[in-house]
């Protein structure tokens, strides 16, 4: 582990310094001109907790259920592309570390390790994420690949049916494996423990898509195939055809409307996710924090309701529990530990949150993440006006 690492800000100082240039900017930015990005962090640092004393809270338990689960505490690791281009072999790696704390691990469709991979390195069972596109039959294939590997939920996401510009990529010329130019390959010779961890991992291309897909051999296929397959037709007609064919859980993801909340509720989803992708998609959107109360009222009991995007501490986990999610997922957090340190990054990055959320709720006067509810804050910034 680099360094005394007190935060989550000090592991994305960390990655910063291991991992090249292009895959270190591909996780930290946004869509545009990054203002959704920036308004996620933002607006849930608004938010006022009320401090409560003279309660006992010397038995604490940060125990809860996400999709039939018991989890350590309402954190899951989110879906995240290219992950095993932080660290060789980093979905393996994230998925060990989530599994041994005891919360859930989601594989991405653009994961460089493949469903297979992951199934065969750990022991418990994993979430796969899908993104819907036109090839219809490859999406069946999926669904059977994660079915026959154990997965027992599939997280579809639906804010991606055509993908928002990162500037920071177009300028990178973001690839996998890197493109050699004179300029990538300066920056890789100066990260040297990156460039031998890569030397050695299994694969360093999308390991679900490369060798699954009919003329998809090498990566300048595979990239004009992922232009031409998300899919911008993707309907609630399409959620409905998933649900027939995937007997697990159903978490839809990507949700930031009520009304959206409440057409997936009647599509069948198990949960739905608050999320608008980590701000990489449509610049402009609303935070997810300020999204979150209306479309958990909205939904009520009918499905699980979780939030994503923006979370960087134990504080962000526990406002976003007081205001209707029942559970949370986190992408950067755990990706910087995972740049930093492999399994045992994103293992501290979890302890990080967990300790935070722990110590935070206690001082709120709550022994039990089970009892939190909005009534713990002070005031909600931006949503009460
Ligand atoms: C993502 N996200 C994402 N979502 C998804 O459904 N499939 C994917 O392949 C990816 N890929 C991806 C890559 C990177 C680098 C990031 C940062 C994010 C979105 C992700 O699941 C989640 O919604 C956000 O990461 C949540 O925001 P925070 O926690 O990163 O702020």
């Amino acid at each position: 582990m680099p360094d005394p690492i007190a935060c989550i800000e000090d592991l994305r100082a960390a990655a910063r310094r291991r991992v090249p240039r292009m895959f270190y900017d591909y996780v930290d930015s946004g869509s545009y001109t990054e203002s959704t990005y920036h308004a996620n962090e933002a607006d849930l640092r608004q938010i006022r907790l009320r401090q409560r004393v003279g309660v006992n809270i010397d038995a604490r338990s940060l125990e809860t259920v996400m999709a039939g689960r018991k989890v350590a505490m309402p954190v899951a690791l989110a879906p995240t592309g290219l992950a095993g281009m932080m660290r060789g072999d980093g979905e393996i790696l994230a998925a060990r570390a989530a599994q041994r704390f005891g919360v859930p691990f989601t594989l991405s469709t653009m994961s460089i390790c493949s469903i297979e991979d992951v199934a065969r390195s750990v022991p418990s069972p994993f979430w796969f994420q899908l993104y819907v596109m036109r090839d219809r039959a490859f999406i069946e294939q999926l669904m059977q690949r994660a079915a026959s590997a154990g997965c027992t939920a599939l997280v579809v996401t639906m804010d991606l049916p055509v993908g928002g510009q990162r500037h920071k990529d177009v300028r990178n010329g973001l690839s996998t494996p890197p493109r050699m130019t004179l300029n990538n390959l300066l920056n890789m010779a100066s990260k040297p423990a990156w460039t031998w961890g890569m030397a050695r991992a299994k694969r360093r291309h999308f390991g679900n898509i490369v060798g699954h897909v009919k003329g998809v051999d090498d990566m300048s296929s595979l990239a004009s195939w992922v232009r031409d397959q998300f899919d911008p037709t993707v309907t609630w007609a399409d959620i409905e055809w998933i649900r027939k064919r995937w007997n697990g859980k159903l978490i839809l993801k990507g949700i930031l409307d009520t009304h959206d909340a409440l057409r997936a509720v009647d599509a069948g989803a198990d949960v739905i996710v608050v999320s608008n992708h980590g701000g990489r998609q449509l610049d402009g959107a609303v935070s997810t924090i300020e999204a979150l109360p209306s479309i958990a009222e909205a939904v009520g009991e009918r499905v699980e309701v979780w939030f994503d995007s923006g979370i960087r501490t134990g504080q962000d986990v526990l406002k976003a529990v007081a205001l209707g999610a029942r559970g949370t997922m986190i992408g950067r957090a755990f990706l910087y530990g995972l740049a930093a340190a492999g399994e045992a990054g994103v293992r501290r990055s979890l302890e990080i949150i967990a300790a935070e959320l722990d110590t935070t709720m206690a001082l709120c006067g709550y022994a039990d993440i089970g009892a939190v509810g909005p009534e713990i804050l002070a005031s909600r910034g931006f949503a009460q006006s």
